[in-house]
């Protein structure tokens, strides 16, 4: 994936915002009703009953915040958070190493989770649900094994692919929670909190028009507003309005709702050489030279809240939306397309 101003993975850049601007509390923890709701409520009765919290599975695309929560649960637990992430455990050995430095109560937090290599997941098992390890010790005929008692810790898994998870892993949390793409208003807030943190001079329009290029994820909402201050101060009156935000962004190539050259390449293609679909994500995939799983996790969630994209079983479709967003008349879908999404809804 090239360098896009709007890419919601995490880069480089992001590593000293995103230090001082993730929120510490569940109060700060701007969005998310929902899975706040929930986990306000689990984390209170684990207290009352004075036992650790289920283990938590945190899925979604990219910069939503689950790593945050993650850290806010430990936070609001009172507790210690170990943080690893799946590739990095390489072998069993491994995770009994971490899981054995575990206090009673901690939050041992898995990023990547999907990642874990099978062997590493088997011991992860046991450990999940009854809180022992099992070592086996020799080899062949003569090995023993033997178990030992672990602290009762909490698991959060973070995953952008609860698809790719293992039945049994999937399993073993307590507690699902999927996160959503932002809406406008909860960006605007979430742009307002950082612009204060970081001493930005930035009004309420300007805040509203960062929050709706923000592609619904906190982590580029954040990387806007830095880039768009560089522009304020240098080329600008020093404060992010309306103009001054409009002006950067246009510069920046980040069109009125977010999109960049990459998701008007992937409309356009489905356009010009596929007759606005359907076209399959594999084929979709070769024909604009991306990988199937960065257009799944990346480009088209946004799009598809937009209402530019749709998925239908026969593949990938470009909507009336879609269309007018590029400038371009509506074609007539297909009558089987149609039906296609009626069935989706
Ligand atoms: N609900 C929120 N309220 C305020 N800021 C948020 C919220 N969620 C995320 N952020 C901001 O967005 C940044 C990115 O969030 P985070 O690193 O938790 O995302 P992530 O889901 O773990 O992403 P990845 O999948 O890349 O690991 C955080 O540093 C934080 O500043
Ligand atoms: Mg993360």
């Amino acid at each position: 994936m090239k360098d896009r101003i709007v890419t919601s993975g995490f880069t480089e850049t992001d590593i000293d915002i995103e230090r001082s601007l993730r929120p510490q509390r569940l109060e700060d923890y701007i969005g998310q009703d929902r899975v706040k709701r929930q986990m306000t409520i689990f984390i209170q009765a684990a207290q009352k009953r004075g036992e650790p919290l289920d283990h938590v599975l945190l899925y979604g695309p990219p910069g939503l915040g689950k790593t945050t929560l993650a850290n806010i649960i430990a936070q609001e637990m009172g507790t210690n958070i170990k943080t690893t992430s799946g590739p990095a455990i390489e072998k069993p050995g491994d995770l009994a190493a971490i899981l054995t430095s575990l206090k009673e109560g901690d939050v041992l937090f898995i990023d990547e989770i999907h990642r874990l290599q099978r062997s590493v997941e088997e011991v992860l098992y046991p450990a999940m649900e009854d809180f022992v390890l099992d070592i086996i010790l020799g080899k062949g005929p003569s090995a023993k094994s033997i178990r030992l008692d672990l602290p009762k810790f909490t698991l959060v898994g973070a995953t952008t692919r609860a698809g790719l998870l293992t039945a049994p892993l999937r399993d073993r949390f307590g507690v699902v929670q999927r996160l959503e793409l932002y809406n406008q208003s909860e960006l605007a807030t979430i742009i307002s909190r950082s612009a204060e943190i970081l001493s930005v001079n930035l009004d309420e329009k300007g805040a509203e028009e960062l929050s709706v290029r923000s592609r619904g994820t906190p982590r580029i909402a954040n990387r806007l507003l830095k880039r768009v201050r560089d522009f304020a101060e240098i080329e600008g009156k020093g404060i992010i309005d309306l103009e001054t935000a409009r002006t950067a962004l246009e510069l920046f190539e980040v069109d009125a709702k977010g999109l960049d050259e990459i998701d008007r390449i992937m409309l356009t293609t489905i356009v010009e050489k596929f007759d606005g679909g359907p076209v399959g994500i594999d084929t979709l995939a070769a024909a604009i030279g991306e990988e199937r799983n960065t257009i799944e996790e990346v480009y088209e969630p946004y799009l598809i809240q937009l209402g530019y994209l749709a998925r239908t079983p026969r593949g990938r479709v470009i909507t009336s939306g879609g269309y007018r967003h590029l400038g371009l008349e509506p074609a007539a879908m297909q009558e089987q397309v149609k039906l296609d999404l009626e069935i989706e809804e």
